[in-house]
């Protein structure tokens, strides 16, 4: 299995957020946004690598947050938005909408029209990320003088969340191989997300969107549909929830960390789970070409945590729970895993 090593996309905050953060913040500056507003779960890495990003660029950060059951890491995150000075709202299940309209609204008042970034940094724009991803790849496995120069990226695991990471890299790898004349390389993306946050009508969707995008950026991007990716989007390894650490998480998380790598139970950790029971159960063999696991997880040492006190008062009880529960892992001197 090769590893592709996207935690460590940048030193400040890493991991896949970065690639979708490059053209999204791009795009708040072309538009000379003042304000982002943001979405994800209370320990979304999403949110936390928008609040950074945005942050250095001068951009106030604004997180609509949606609780999620206590985990090991999200304590950490929302300890390291106190640091930041993010500004928390909270939504009251998955969807923020009702709640972002409203921070909207008086933020408008207040003069600022921020750019909304929806959950996860999954649209058209920040998929872009990821199809540049799959060119990097391609050429990566191209260059001379590594291992396996010369044979194309077999099959990549990632973790499903809202699907901007998984469908760029499809839709990357599906316009390497209309290029290049060769086969499309395989991209399995390990639902982590609810079905109604994840699934194959949105795929469908944000894969036509992300080929129009590109097309009107270029007309020689090749006009790419759904059924011309090799794409999967696997369901069996979500329950029982997410955030939910299991027996088989945590032990891709150690199996890794025996390895070098710095992985956690939501996402990262259960992507690797599904390469290793895919293994097991003989649905990867020889024949699967090379097995490209893309570590999509920061690995670079947390932003520094701000006081409990910073947080709103449900997420002080929350942060709380985590520590009773897990312990707080260094969450409180912001070291990373
Ligand atoms: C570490 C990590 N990996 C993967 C994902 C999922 O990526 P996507 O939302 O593009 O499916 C996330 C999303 O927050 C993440 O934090």
């Amino acid at each position: 299995m090769l590893v592709k090593r996207d935690d460590l996309t940048s030193t400040r905050y890493g991991g896949n957020k970065v690639r979708k953060l490059e053209f999204l913040l791009g795009q708040a500056r072309a538009e000379e946004r003042d304000v982002v507003l943001t979405f994800g779960a209370y320990g979304s890495n999403h949110a936390l690598a928008t609040a950074v990003h945005a942050r250095a660029l001068g951009i106030e950060p604004h997180v609509v947050l949606s609780p999620q059951a206590p985990g090991p890491f999200a304590a950490r995150t929302l300890r390291a938005h106190a640091g930041l000075g993010t500004v928390i709202h909270l939504a009251e299940g998955w969807d923020g909408t009702r709640e972002a309209a409203r921070v909207r609204r008086e933020l408008r008042e207040r003069g600022s029209d921020p750019l909304v970034i929806p959950m996860g940094g999954t649209n058209a724009t920040g998929a872009i990320g990821y199809v540049n991803a799959a060119f990097e790849v391609s050429a990566q496995m191209r260059e001379p003088g590594r291992d396996l120069t010369g044979t194309a990226p077999g099959v990549s695991y990632v973790p499903g969340g809202t699907l901007g990471t998984a469908i760029g890299l499809a839709v990357g790898f599906a316009a390497v191989a209309r290029i290049d004349q060769q086969s499309v390389a395989r991209v399995v993306a390990v639902r982590v997300t609810p079905g109604e946050v994840a699934n194959e009508p949105f795929a469908r969707t944000l894969t036509a969107e992300t080929v129009a995008l590109l097309r009107s950026l270029d007309a020689s991007f090749p006009d790419l549909g759904y059924d011309d990716l090799a794409f999967e989007l696997r369901d069996e390894f979500f329950e029982p929830g997410y955030g939910v650490p299991t027996h088989q998480t945590e032990a891709a998380v150690e199996l890794a960390a025996a390895r070098g790598l710095k992985l956690e139970t939501t996402y990262t950790g259960k992507a690797l789970s599904a390469v290793l029971a895919d293994v097991d159960s003989g649905r990867l063999t020889p024949e699967s070409g090379p097995v490209l696991f893309w570590d999509t997880y920061n690995s670079a040492p947390y932003p520094p945590a701000g006081p409990d006190e910073a947080l709103p008062a449900p997420l002080r009880e929350y942060v709380a729970e985590c520590d009773r529960l897990f312990g707080n892992s260094g969450s409180r001197m912001g070291v990373a895993p």
